[in-house]
């Protein structure tokens, strides 16, 4: 039918399972994020009867848009409720969306949520080294000064190498000569085979109208650039190059939190809030799982043929259960990521006005660790800059601060890049996903022993019991991760299904 244009052809990314009569099962999903949401409304599409436990009170889990009034307790921590303006937000979860994340993509467009560009990766951006020694030290230098004169230098040594016979080139003398044209290029030297600084890496006087050339500023000397601590790990450059993170990358209009809202729009009564699992009980066949009602204060029972599992691994290691030891050990020993973040209201959008910088990140080896801009209401009033985002020791110590303290101290350290920092500043709200309930993370972390040893064990049913989310993926920490798990656990399980 498809063929003979009867039937519009299944867009990209469609799941095509049959709907079947055996499919009249009652399937229990513990987690409305972005996996059990998936999971309820796929099964759901070919027949199966699915009802989500969900602990807190909104869908979406880490897909978390943080807007005025939303509240928020860490664990041990004070309750803050958000101040900002109207229009303006934080995504304290999932922020960009790799262009080649085809499920996230089809289901933006099945949903119909609008994307647009999330600049990752900015030249204007600013490096700013804490360093105790160096030239270019404690002061902001632009991303594209580094990155054209690093090129530039390191090029330069290259063809010198081979102009030496110091390079020992398994080419032949025209290709070497190709390849020698080729970096003289890129790296733009000069006829004698120099780098003198370029025009990208930007002007020390812009060209303008009328008389006003422009002049291009001296390049930055290999050893400042080094000695000044710019060749740290903090100023990888990450958003040009890795697969997750090359430009275009992508962000839904309005925050990412569409997503998720679309799909708990759909399912409606089909989860319940407030739902906290403390339980989860093999009845062979099938599965029994003990709740608290938060609204009530009451425990509670439900029981299904199959259970889908998204908790992340730090909450389901709380849960008492009869899984498997080989599950269990998982939930006890795969490391999650320390990460936090702290969104901030300036009453004016300095960074673009002052700095011509229009979304992308400054970056820091300080503990905030980057600055990111946000990529959308360009050229408003004003605006929410995501001030910190880190990892690891960083990350857990700015979460163990108080959120005044936190506060305090992304001003201090974005203040040394943004000296605006000090008079635009309006309110924050900050969070460490390591403190945040019914999360306890931000991400599983495998290490390769924790891939080999307990990831398997993730992957197969444990009797009656399916796990998904973004743990379950070799897509760990992204939005496309955690809805690829959960097309991979309907599949099985309806394949399953339809055996018996
Ligand atoms: N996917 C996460 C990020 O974009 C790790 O930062």
């Amino acid at each position: 039918m498809v063929g003979l244009g009867l039937l519009p052809a299944a867009p990209a990314g469609a799941f095509n399972l049959a709907r079947s009569e055996k499919a009249n099962k009652k399937v229990l999903i513990l987690g409305a994020g972005l996996a059990g949401m998936n999971t309820a409304y796929e099964l759901g599409k070919i027949g199966y009867d699915c009802t989500i436990l969900e602990a807190r009170n909104r869908a979406g889990g880490r897909i978390w848009t943080v807007r005025g009034g939303t509240t928020e307790t860490e664990i041990g921590g004070e309750t803050q409720t958000c101040r900002f303006d109207e229009g303006l937000y934080l995504n304290a979860g999932a922020a960009r969306i790799p262009h080649h994340h085809q499920l996230t993509i089809h289901y933006c467009r099945e949903l119909k949520i609008p994307l647009e560009i999330f600049g990752n990766f900015n030249e204007a951006g600013f490096y700013y080294s804490d360093s105790p020694k160096g030239a270019l030290a404690n002061q902001r230098v632009r991303a594209r000064e580094i990155h054209a004169d690093m090129r530039g230098q390191l090029y330069e040594l290259l063809v010198k190498a081979n102009d030496q016979k110091a390079l020992d080139l398994p080419l032949t003398a025209e290709d070497a000569d190709k390849l020698m044209t080729w970096l003289r290029e890129e790296g733009d030297l000069n006829p004698g085979k120099h780098y003198a600084g370029s025009e990208r890496r930007g002007y020390a006087v812009r060209p303008a109208g009328g008389t006003q050339a422009g002049e291009i500023g001296p390049a930055h000397a290999l050893k400042d650039i080094v000695e000044s601590g710019l060749t740290h790990p903090a100023f990888a450059n990450i958003g040009e190059y890795t697969y997750h993170q090359q430009p275009v990358m992508l962000q839904m209009v309005g925050g990412n939190d569409y997503l998720p809202r679309a799909f708990a729009k759909i399912l409606g009564d089909k989860i319940s809030y407030g739902c906290e699992v403390k339980e989860l009980r093999k009845t062979q066949p099938g599965v029994r799982v003990v709740y608290l009602d938060k609204k009530t204060g009451q425990t509670k029972e439900v029981s299904a043929d199959f259970c889908v599992c998204t908790l992340p691994l730090p909450i389901l290691k709380t849960v008492e259960s009869d899984l498997s030891g080989n599950v269990k050990r998982a939930a006890d020993f795969v490391p999650y990521m320390e990460t936090s973040k702290i969104g901030l209201q300036f009453k004016r959008r300095f960074w673009e006005e002052d700095d011509h910088i229009f979304g992308g990140i400054s970056k820091t080896n300080q503990d905030i660790t980057q600055i990111f801009y946000p990529s959308y209401g360009f050229l408003g009033q004003k605006g929410v800059l995501k001030g910190m985002y880190n990892f690891h020791d960083r990350a857990n110590r700015m979460g163990a601060l108080s959120l005044a303290e936190r506060e305090k101290a992304a001003l201090e350290q974005g203040g040394k890049i943004h000296p605006q920092y000090k008079t635009e500043f309006e309110n924050s709200f900050s969070l460490a996903w390591q403190k945040i309930p019914y999360s306890k993370g931000g991400w599983a972390e495998y290490s390769k022993s924790a891939r080999e040893r307990m990831y398997p064990a993730l992957l197969e049913p444990d009797d009656d019991i399916y796990f998904a989310g973004e743990h379950v993926s070799h897509l760990t920490a992204w939005m496309a991760g955690a809805l690829e798990s959960s097309r991979r656990v309907v599949e099985m399980l309806h394949k399953r299904v339809s055996a018996n």
